[in-house]
């Protein structure tokens, strides 16, 4: 669909132009821009993240080492989302302490990605796993109809907050043949977590917040091991700098 307000192609999608003295019809590139317009509203990108960019990613004034090390992943994120699809590894595993940025990064490198010319879409792990059990019900909607299929089909998957539910056999047999199907189909996930690994030193901490019973849980035990593993596989992992929650940090300089 053109621009219906384009000033080059009055939204027809078409541009007259002339190459080697022959007259001819071309594409307008706002058919282009619209279409990356349509993909972004289709994202599900949540309010909070709607702006989040590489371009407003603040990096710390008061501690060069903070400041070097989130330069660094900064750069990696900005590196996959340019180069992507001709990156080693598919898709990202941004794993650290929440308020670290990880879910900024992973927004903006789908905007990246987005303005680009892909398509992908946002889901919040829990929200996701809720939508899919509800699916079973008759009575559920659409879109709790739709969830599971869009999250294995997308062009790009962002599944944030990657672990944070409780862990029964169902949501560890769910979340595995997602990742396994993704894998399998070479369909990248840019994954955040604040769980913490054994192979990805000081990264991530104690699973789920406010429940005793779960303190110390890593994300195999969140995931299950082979999802974690297929995961590993396919993910370029990058482990959060230890930096000051964006939020207080925010507070403390405003
Ligand atoms: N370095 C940063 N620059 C600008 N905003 C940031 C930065 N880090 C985090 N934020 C903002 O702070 C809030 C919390 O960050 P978020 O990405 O949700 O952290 P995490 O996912 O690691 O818990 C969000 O509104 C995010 O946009
Ligand atoms: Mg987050
Ligand atoms: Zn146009």
């Amino acid at each position: 669909m053109p621009l219906s307000d384009c000033p080059n192609c009055q939204g027809s999608g078409w541009i007259i132009a002339q190459r080697s003295g022959v007259t001819g019809a071309k594409r307008c590139d706002c058919v282009l821009v619209a279409q990356q317009q349509e993909n972004w509203a289709n994202a599900g990108i949540p309010p909070l993240y709607e702006n989040a960019s590489l371009d407003n990613f603040v990096l710390p004034t008061d501690n060069q080492v903070a400041t070097r090390n989130l330069q660094n992943v900064m750069l990696i994120v900005r590196g996959y989302a340019k180069e992507f699809p001709a990156v080693d590894k598919p898709g990202l595993l941004l794993i650290g302490e929440p308020g670290t940025g990880k879910t900024h990064l992973a927004v903006a490198a789908l905007r990246t990605l987005i303005s680009r010319g892909f398509s992908g879409v946002f889901y919040d792990y829990q929200h996701l796993l809720q939508s899919i059990r509800s699916s079973y019900d008759p009575t559920s909607g659409s879109t709790d109809r739709e969830a599971y299929a869009t999250a294995l089909d997308a062009e790009l998957l962002l599944l944030d907050d990657l672990g944070a539910h409780r862990i029964t056999d169902w949501v560890e047999d769910t979340v595995t043949s997602l990742i396994t199907y993704r894998c399998n189909n070479r369909k990248p996930i840019i994954a955040t977590t604040n769980l913490s690994d054994p192979d990805i030193a000081g990264a991530g901490r104690a699973a789920a917040t406010g429940s005793g019973r779960e303190y110390g849980r890593t994300l195999a035990d969140q995931i299950g091991m082979r999802a974690r593993s297929r995961l590993f596989e396919m993910c370029r992992v990058i482990r959060m700098p230890q930096v000051e929650d964006y939020r207080f940090r925010k507070a403390r300089i405003s």
